[in-house]
């Protein structure tokens, strides 16, 4: 049996919300899709709130990940307590609210979601990821092991590609916001792109407005983050997994404007 997984890549404003509560109904339909996961962690520009995370939910997440920006709005600490269906990285110390890994039942399949943060290039005090995937050797049997592996460094993320081939079903890159052109199956049945891209307004760096970003790169002052305004996009990929081997065959990468 086919199981489809849409990975939606960092979601970085409202309006990027707004855009996925408008088209990814329509698009889920039309393309069969099973189960959806999205990163999340920008829509504050760093971080998310509780009601920010619950229009996720309400625009079609089944699953939220984040990553370096998890508590950028602290408010969301006690959140991640509360709602199994939103992950931080798995790899962040123990000390930190929420969990980082997650089975769930959805009838006639089980789907296991694990986030991990990178450390190349992000300044973080996270454990090694590439040890994370102890918590994949005690996590029983889920149909699917779905990764997303929030991470700066595309060597990062490809040395996690062949790390995990064979080993879970489909394994993404997000955080950079820029889509890869390596979307695609691993050798040994794992479906891979090294970044999903990001979900909001098209003309922006990364999300955000690019006369500020051009400002910060001439030298001028840093500032809280202006968000990019105007036409949004949806980036992401579409896994096709088979239920009977767990591991993937086919992966289309998905941009909708
Ligand atoms: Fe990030």
């Amino acid at each position: 049996m086919e199981f489809r997984v849409l990975a939606i890549g960092d979601v970085t404003s409202e309006e990027g919300t707004a855009h996925l509560r408008r088209h990814l109904p329509g698009f889920k339909k039309m393309k069969g899709v099973d189960f959806t996961v999205i990163n999340g962690e920008n829509i504050s520009g760093t971080g998310l709130t509780p009601q920010q995370a619950d229009d996720l939910f309400a625009a079609g997440a089944d699953v939220i990940t984040l990553g370096n920006h998890t508590f950028g709005k602290v408010q969301v600490s006690n959140f991640l307590e509360e709602n199994p269906y939103i992950l931080r990285p798995a790899n962040f110390t123990g000390r930190a609210p929420g969990r980082g890994w997650a089975v769930y039942d959805c009838g006639r399949v089980q789907v296991g979601v694990l986030n991990l943060i990178g450390r190349c290039g992000l300044d973080f005090n996270a454990e090694n990821p590439f040890t994370a995937d102890r918590i994949l050797k005690n996590a029983g049997k889920p149909t699917f092991v779905l990764v997303d592996f929030h991470a700066q460094a595309t060597s990062e993320k490809l040395a996690m590609r062949y790390y995990l081939d064979g080993r879970v079903s489909a394994l993404w890159g997000t955080h950079t916001h820029v889509p890869t052109a390596d979307a695609g199956v691993c050798e040994k049945g794992t479906g891979y792109i090294t970044d999903l891209g990001m979900t909001g307004p098209a003309r922006s760096v990364l999300g955000i407005r690019p006369e500020q970003s051009v400002e910060f790169f001439l030298g001028g002052l840093p500032g809280r983050y202006q968000t990019a305004e105007g036409p949004c996009r949806l980036q992401g990929a579409l896994f096709t997994l088979d239920s009977g081997t767990g591991l993937c065959v086919g992966v289309e990468r998905i941009e909708v404007s």
